[in-house]
């Protein structure tokens, strides 16, 4: 386990954001699985497994009854995930290769730097991130198991040593303020529940002067696309955005600096954490 990785980790059950010494630590073999670690709190003695490479935060979470995570979860849809589902689906509502160069561009990735990326999935942004930092900590987050097992196998064919994964909640983040210099989401802002909420934890746990740049999808386009939308919204809890939506959560987190980009209904934006905030 990385000592950078572990200096930023809170509790869920005891930590306050505000506590950058947290008390977590790795003290041995979860008991299920001889090969694996447990990561337990010092105050609480709450654990948190580690097993075969991905820390679980969301040890108790309810399998999802959305329909959105339901896929997110269904092992034949993660398989063919990266190199079919997110280019085909993406296709009609923005383009994936200009959202990666977009968020490349706006992350302005240098080495060193650490790197949260939310809703990660299989890890097709994080192995592009890892690769542009180098010797920085990028951690992969995500609530899919499926989806973390399936990154974990495509990291392990490269040389991203860098590279965390760790299954959670974005609702219940287990990072300590100021931890990140670049927080990054794509794919996934528009399946989150409770949105000002995590607008305001993704700016605690950014490092002031730190980036956040996500790639999601606005309302929009002619009729036939707006009634697909609404569909998809319906069935499956998909949350199509509205420009100024976005930029107010990002300014009611107290984000600055406001960028954007639009091809088709999809945003890639980027805001910023101001250099003095307290
Ligand atoms: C469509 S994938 C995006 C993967 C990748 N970032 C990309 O752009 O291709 C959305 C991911 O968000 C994750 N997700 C959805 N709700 C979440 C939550 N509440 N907390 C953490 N991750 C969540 C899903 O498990 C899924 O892997
Ligand atoms: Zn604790």
């Amino acid at each position: 386990m990385n000592a950078n990785v572990l200096r930023k980790l809170i509790c869920l059950n005891c930590g306050s954001p505000r506590l950058s010494n947290t008390a977590i630590s790795v003290v041995g073999r979860h008991h299920k699985d001889a090969a694996s670690e447990t990561l337990k709190c010092g105050v609480c003695g709450s654990v948190y497994p580690y097993c075969d490479g991905i820390i679980d935060f969301a040890d108790t979470v309810p399998i999802s009854s959305n329909l959105s995570q339901w896929a997110m979860e269904f092992r034949p849809l993660v398989t063919f995930y990266e190199h079919i589902w997110r280019p085909m689906v993406t296709k009609p509502f923005s383009d994936l290769d200009w959202e990666i160069k977009t968020v490349q561009k706006l992350l302005n990735i240098a080495y060193g730097l650490d790197v949260l990326d939310l809703g990660c999935g299989p890890g097709n942004f994080t192995r592009l991130i890892a690769d542009g930092v180098k010797s920085g900590v990028v951690i992969g987050f995500d609530l899919s198991l499926p989806m973390l097992k399936q990154g974990l196998r495509t990291i392990a064919k490269t040389n991203a040593l860098n590279i965390t994964l760790m299954r959670g909640d974005v609702n219940r983040l287990p990072f300590a303020e100021s931890s990140f210099d670049r927080i990054h989401c794509s794919g996934a802002l528009h399946l989150f529940p409770n949105l000002t909420r995590v607008f305001m934890a993704i700016y605690n746990i950014l490092k002031p002067g730190g980036l956040f740049v996500a790639a999601t999808y606005c309302h929009g386009g002619g009729f036939v696309k707006r009634q697909i939308q609404d569909c998809i919204a319906a069935s499956s809890g998909f949350h199509w955005f509205e420009l100024q939506e976005l930029q107010d959560l990002a300014d009611e987190a107290g984000f600055i600096g406001w960028q954007h980009f639009v091809r088709k209904q999809g945003i890639v934006f980027c805001v910023g954490k101001p250099e003095m905030a307290v």
